[in-house]
């Protein structure tokens, strides 16, 4: 039978739509430009659990044989997300419901509509904390747009501050792949006995039972490690604390690696007569003889900002404990160093003050302001407004500036940054990591 003018009509419609089809498969998805991986691990990170945990959910993949690679969200090309069949992003929001400095474009990008997930599975892990009013905003965030962008999200974790029945739920999702779960040792080979060797508190408020802490104040702890082996850690890392309800708190370490020692400036918290759980327990367990369980992670965001022009160092309270460090070493390689430094009044924080004017009076810094908000009602940023002129001076475009201490202060203290320095400055320094901050 001869086929009609119709039938070849239709072959050929069939024909056009099925290369159309094929067609368009291959234009959105081209599997092997990431470096032939076929899943993505991404993560954003602003102390570092989010970047472990990616490491670690890399290496799963990696032992079940999976082709895999591991990329930070600044450091994602155009087109990388598209093109891989199974991404997992391991994400953490900071600052009030913010994208952690290290998210790279992809916070903007949100606002992109023009790429096309069509067929990539996506596995969020979301890191937060309930205490913080928007809670794992930006994972949600990540969440919306990658469904508007056609994404199939298979899976979707939310961790309260760093619970582990939620992190076991993260397994689940990687065991439900087929790839195993992450190592359990994964903390458990760093994590030592720590004893309080000694104790003092260097900041007031100074009641009738402040050497127990009972009313509050600042603490100056040294801690020994029980086995003896005191381990490296570099400027910036932290300490982490593990405390026996199974809760986990940072605390800048605020001495260089060596000797025997390791140094904290800890901060009593009180609420509503409850001391904290981990400020509470390194200020009231006894000298001597009380442990904690710890141990030391990388903390890369907050590393030596570059260069070796003149440093600029801002911060208040347990700030100290961050700016100590950057600060020895600035001063170790003979980097002009200017301090800016806020506490309540001079008879609270005598002894907290003294190592700072000790190092102003010897010329190791060059310039010491304080901000006393009790006694002149000045806070940091009044000290950035007042001083600007000597700030563009001193601020060359060779110049670092590093900021610690409670999120209010250092948001202010950059606000005023940016009145004294101007955008581009704050943007060129920041981007060129001559900028580093640290606040909580
Ligand atoms: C990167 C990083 C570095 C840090 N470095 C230091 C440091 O060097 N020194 C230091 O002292 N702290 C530091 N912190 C803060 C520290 O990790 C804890 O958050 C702090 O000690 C409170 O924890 P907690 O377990 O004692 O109190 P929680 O048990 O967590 O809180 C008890 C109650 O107090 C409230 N609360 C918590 N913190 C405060 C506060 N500051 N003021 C008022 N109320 C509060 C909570 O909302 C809660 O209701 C750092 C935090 C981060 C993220
Ligand atoms: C200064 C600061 C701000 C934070 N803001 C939020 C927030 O807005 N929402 C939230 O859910 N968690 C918030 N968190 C909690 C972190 O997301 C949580 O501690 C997380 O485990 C940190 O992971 P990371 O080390 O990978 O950054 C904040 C933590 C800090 C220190």
């Amino acid at each position: 039978m001869r086929a009609s003018f119709t039938d070849w009509l239709i072959l050929a419609a069939l024909i056009a739509a099925w290369l159309g089809l094929t067609w368009l498969c291959l234009r959105k998805r081209p599997r092997a430009a990431v470096g032939g991986a076929s899943s993505l691990v991404v993560y954003a990170s602003q102390t570092g659990h989010a970047q472990e945990i990616a490491e670690a959910t890399h290496a799963a993949l990696l032992r079940s044989d999976r082709d895999a690679r591991l990329v930070c969200a600044n450091r994602l090309e155009p087109g990388d997300l598209a093109e891989a069949d199974r991404i997992f992003f391991v994400v953490s929001t900071t600052g009030e419901g913010d994208a952690p400095d290290d998210a790279g474009d992809l916070d903007r990008a949100f606002a992109d509509s023009d790429v096309d997930l069509t067929g990539v599975q996506v596995a969020i892990l979301a890191l937060g904390d309930r205490r913080y009013t928007h809670f794992c905003a930006f994972g949600e965030r990540l969440k919306t747009w990658c469904e508007a962008m056609a994404a199939e999200v298979t899976a979707y974790v939310t961790v309260d501050d760093l619970a582990p029945d939620d992190l076991v739920r993260w397994d689940g999702v990687l065991v439900q792949e087929g790839v195993g779960a992450m190592a359990s040792d994964r903390l458990g080979n760093a994590l030592r006995e720590w004893r309080i060797a000694s104790r003092v508190c260097v900041a007031g408020p100074v009641g009738e039972d402040a050497s127990t802490g009972a009313s509050g104040g600042l603490f100056r702890l040294a801690l020994r490690p029980e086995d003896g082996r005191l381990p490296e850690w570099g400027v910036g890392d932290l300490f982490e604390l593990h405390t026996p309800d199974g809760h986990q708190r940072d605390y800048s370490i605020a001495n260089r690696c060596g000797g025997e020692e390791l140094i904290l400036f800890v901060r009593r918290v009180i609420d509503k007569g409850v001391p904290g759980r981990g400020s509470g327990l390194l200020t009231s367990l006894p000298v001597g003889t009380g442990c904690v369980r710890a141990r030391i992670r990388v903390h890369s965001g907050f590393r030596p900002p570059l260069g070796t022009g003149p440093l600029l160092a801002l911060g208040a309270g347990s700030g100290w404990a961050g700016l100590r460090p950057h600060l020895l070493e600035a001063m170790a390689t003979g980097r002009p160093c200017w301090l800016i430094f806020g506490e309540r009044g001079e008879a609270d924080a005598a002894d907290l003050l003294q190592e700072m004017r000790a190092w102003h009076k010897e010329g190791s810094l060059h310039r010491f302001d304080l901000a006393l908000s009790r006694q002149d009602g000045l806070r940091v940023p009044d000290i950035l407004q007042a001083h600007s002129a000597d700030l563009s001076e001193f601020l060359t475009s060779e110049a670092a500036v590093v900021l610690c201490g409670r999120l209010a202060m250092g948001e202010a203290a950059l606000a005023a940054l940016f009145e004294a320095m101007g955008k581009d400055w704050l943007d060129e320094a920041r981007n060129s990591g001559r900028l580093r901050s640290d606040l909580y």
